[in-house]
Order: structure tokens, then sequence, then C-alpha cells
């Protein structure tokens, strides 16, 4: 069995394209590779429901905790669907599964984890311990103001508790005090080693030197906080696990949801975990020695994508410079959102940037003129007369075989360039040949060979636009498998896309909507 989690999204504000881009369709078209593979595969998400961001969001609008993250995994179901995503669950981390993995795993890990004593901030008027990056202040060793409790942006000095002038509570404006509280530390560095070898078995190299500073300087890891909401931790009333401790075994209790041998099927199975970098030190390292330490399985695979940029600059919720999924979805068809992306995002830490241009170009000069147009082209010479059987060549071999290289190792968008390439092929067979100057009789094995290469090709491209992909195959018998087609039925002439045109500007007035 493989196992495929894409990272549990937050459930206290809208998905937007840098998400999907970085981990919900690289996730979701290695899924329907594999199973138009013929193996089997389980994908797993759910909502991340836990932490401050979310009780402080929730109280902004003045409802509960969990009436915010029930509309967040609403919502979010749906707008998956929309994009043609299809988790076998989409699960969330408030989960009576997920509080008794989480208890669970508490046990076992028990032995690696020790109380010790914090100092934090706690601001009166909220009842509440406020997380480093609600406070602000001025910094004691440069003085440059307005500083978050962690780090001085100005100076780049790490800032502990108590290290800010004059610090304020960024929500309510008023003085925190400091106050001690009893936490629990999981003792990451006792897995230094065990991290070690794991790393240099399973990450790229890239991603290796990316760890190296942390891996070098363990420090224990705090798994507990002073709220409410939460999954409450025995024994210290009042406060419950860190956010990032339950969340990743949110995989495991999402499983379990699913599936009364989740624990057989978690020991024996294939895990790729689909992340974006902002979270490698979760997933290479903490994660990793928790089920280490919990003797369970390990993540076999932690394919990693960077962040998206707009029109080159940084995503940005506070300054409006976004494109969520929802607007994008009113607008575009979810194939050309689904085609555009894999075609900017390599696998690895690099960034890519969404350009209104490129998109269009992408879509109309390559999608629709390349693909789209040897679909209308084949359907309409062959019209439904009868074909002769035909097979693989030697070029449709290498191109089959350097697909399944590409996406066996998640590397998706050269997967999908390898099936374009063969596209290219097609419709260069097609212009050389000439077929239509020919009678059918001589035109026919023409016809036949481009059209069954067409109908394969359509099953290479089916992971990355699925929509108009099974549209397409269903239409003329085919399944969505990888097998070359022995047989064709006529379903009439198509014109599978429609090019972009002002949907683009209208695209481009959704931003930050
Ligand atoms: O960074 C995030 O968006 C987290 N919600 C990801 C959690 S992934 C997993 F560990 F649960
Ligand atoms: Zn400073």
């Amino acid at each position: 069995m493989n196992i495929i989690t894409a990272a549990l999204i937050y459930a206290n504000g809208p998905i937007h394209l840098g998400h999907i881009k970085s981990t919900y369709l690289p996730a979701d078209i290695f899924y329907k590779y594999l199973k138009m593979k013929g193996e089997q595969a389980i994908f797993i998400c759910a909502t991340d429901d836990h932490g401050t961001p979310i009780v402080i969001e929730a109280e902004k609008r003045g409802i509960a905790p969990i009436e915010l993250v029930r509309y967040y995994h609403n919502k979010d179901l749906e707008e998956f669907k929309r994009l043609g995503i299809e988790f076998d669950i989409f699960h969330w981390t408030s989960s009576q599964e997920n509080r008794f993995t989480t208890l669970e795993f508490y046990q076992a890990l028990r032995q690696y984890i020790y109380q010790k004593k914090v100092t934090q901030y706690y601001c009166e008027e909220l009842n509440k311990f406020m997380p480093d990056r609600y406070i602000k202040g001025k910094c004691k060793y440069c003085n440059a103001q307005d500083q978050y409790a962690d780090q001085c942006e100005n100076c780049g000095k790490t800032l502990h508790v108590g290290d800010l002038i004059d610090p304020y509570c960024t929500i309510t404006n008023t003085r925190p005090k400091l106050r001690d509280s009893d936490h629990l530390f999981f003792k990451l560095s006792y897995f230094a080693n065990f991290l070690r070898e794991y790393n240099i078995k399973i990450a790229d190299i890239e991603i290796y030197n990316y760890l190296k500073g942390w891996l070098d300087d363990l420090q224990d890891w705090d798994i507990v906080r002073d709220l409410d909401w939460g999954i409450p931790v025995p024994d210290l009333p009042g406060k419950v696990f860190y956010v990032w401790f339950d969340a990743p075994i949110g995989y495991i209790g999402s499983l379990r949801a699913l599936r009364r041998d989740w624990r057989e099927v978690w020991n024996n199975s294939k895990i790729y975990h689909f992340i974006g970098k902002d979270i490698i030190y979760h997933h290479y390292l903490f994660w990793p020695a928790m089920l280490y330490g919990a003797n369970m399985n390990l993540p076999y695979k932690i394919p990693v994508r960077g962040y998206l940029t707009l029109e080159g600059k940084k995503f940005s919720k506070s300054r409006g410079w976004f494109l969520s999924l929802e607007a994008t979805l009113n607008h575009i068809n979810p194939d050309y959102i689904r085609y555009y992306m894999t075609t900017i995002s390599p696998s690895g830490l690099i960034d890519s940037d969404f350009s209104f241009n490129d998109f269009k170009n992408k879509i109309n000069n390559d999608l629709i003129a390349n693909y789209g147009n040897l679909i209308t082209r084949i359907l309409k010479l062959w019209n439904g007369r009868d074909l002769e059987k035909t097979d693989m060549d030697q070029d449709e071999i290498n191109a089959y075989n350097r697909y399944i290289e590409y996406m066996d190792n998640v590397k998706l968008k050269e997967g999908l360039e390898v099936a374009m390439g063969l596209v290219g092929y097609y419709n260069k067979i097609l212009t050389e040949k000439e077929p239509w100057k020919l009678d059918y009789n001589h035109a026919k094995p023409i016809i036949s060979k481009v059209l069954f290469g067409t109908m394969f090709v359509t099953k290479l491209l089916y992971p990355f636009i699925p929509f108009t992909t099974s549209n397409i195959l269903k239409l003329y018998g085919q399944d969505i498998d990888l097998r070359y087609p022995n047989k064709i039925v006529f379903g009439g002439s198509i014109i599978p896309f429609k090019k972009l045109e002002n949907e683009i500007d209208i695209l481009k007035q959704s931003i930050g909507t």
C-alpha cells in the first residue's frame, strides 16, 4: 500500500494558489498516477484545527473555535473537489480518532518527555499566554521598535522571553505580564544520530544541506501550550498539546477514521508526505523522531515544493496580494489551473511565479494549441472509420519509460513535459504525412497510429488534467490505466478546450478576494 498525505491545512482562512502549488496538487497528481498504474494508494488530508491563531481568529469573529474549524472544513473540501482533488478521507485534527491517537503517542513517547517550567508572556486582557508572534516591543540589543518577541529583524539577534523593552500584545495593545507555567519537553536531542542517518537515507542533497544546521543543534521541543482549545494533556489541567504535536499525528488519526486496520496499514505502507518548504523542519525532524520513538513506520519520501509568488511579488494575505482558490475556480477551468501550476512547479526548494501572461500563454499556445488541436484534428480525420491495430514504436516506448521514471520519483513537471513531448510527436506525424491528402486506405495506418497514440497520451495526461482527459477517455471507450489502447470506440468529434480570453482580466480583478 502507498499512503499519500498532503500537509493538513489550517482551518482559519481561505485556500490560496500557493497551498495548491506546493502541496495539494502535486499530492493529487501523484495519487492519481499511482492508481492509474494499478497500485493501491490511500490519499489522506484533514484540517489542522488547533493552535492559538485559530482561537484568536474565532474570537475576532465572535464564534467558538469549533464553529470556525467546521466552517473551513466544509469550505475547503468543496473547493478541493472543484479542483479535482480526491482524498480518500478529509478528516480533522479535532476528531476523536486524533485525540485517541495523540494520547497513545504521548504514552508511547513518555520515556523521552520531561517536565520543565517556562516563563511566557501573558495577556491579562485576553486571559491567555501569548505566542511570540503576537507580542512586539523594542529590541534590548539595538533598540529597534516593534520587533517580534522571538527575533529582532533589525539586528538579527534571537530574543527570549523578557528580552523586549516595553512589550505589548498586538491584539489588545496592552502590556503583557511574565508568568511561569509547567510544560512538557520532547527530547529531540536524544534522536540526533537516528535523524542524521535517516535523513542521509531519504532527504535529497538540497534538503539535507538545509537541515544540517538544525541536525547539528537539536533543541528539545516544548509540546504543551496554555490554552483550552486542543487536545488536553493528561495531568496538566488547563493545558493542551502544541498544535504541531497533534497535527502530524493527524495523518494517522485520519487513517484511523478510514480503516479499522490503520496500524497495520500505516506500518506496511510506503508513506509519502507532500509539504511546502516552510514545514521541512517538522516533517524531516520532529515527526520521524516521534514515529521512531513510538515504534511506527517512517515516511518513505517527503516531497517538498517552494513558495508561489504572484507577478514576482510574495503572496500576502494582509496586503491583499494573493489569488484564492475559490476566486480562481470561479473564472478558470480547473484543468487550466492544474496544468499551469504543474508547468511552473519543479520539486525542491525553488520558488515559482504565477504570471498572468505566462498563464495565458501556456494554456492557449501550449495546452490548447498542441494537445487540444491534436484531439480535434485526429478525431475529425478518423471520423469513426475502420482502423488498423498499431503497436508502440521505439520512440513511444522510450517516452513511456521516461514518464514512469519521472512520475515514480515524484518529478511531476518533468513527467508532464514528457507527455507533452509525445503530443508534439503525434502532431509532427500528422504535419509531415498529411493524411488528409490521401485516400482512406493509404491514410488509415497514419490515422490509426496517431489516434491510438493520442488516446495513450491522454492517459498519461490524466493525472494532470483529469476533467478533460477522463471525458475523452470515456467518450472513446478507454479505461483510466497506463495500457496502450487496443480498441477505440467512436464518440463523435469534440473541441475539448476553450481559449482563455477575458477570463484573465476578470481573474486579475479577483486578486485579494
Ligand atoms: O503549516 C501548516 O499549514 C500546518 N497546518 C501543516 C500541518 S502538516 C501536518 F503535520 F499536520
Ligand atoms: Zn535588535
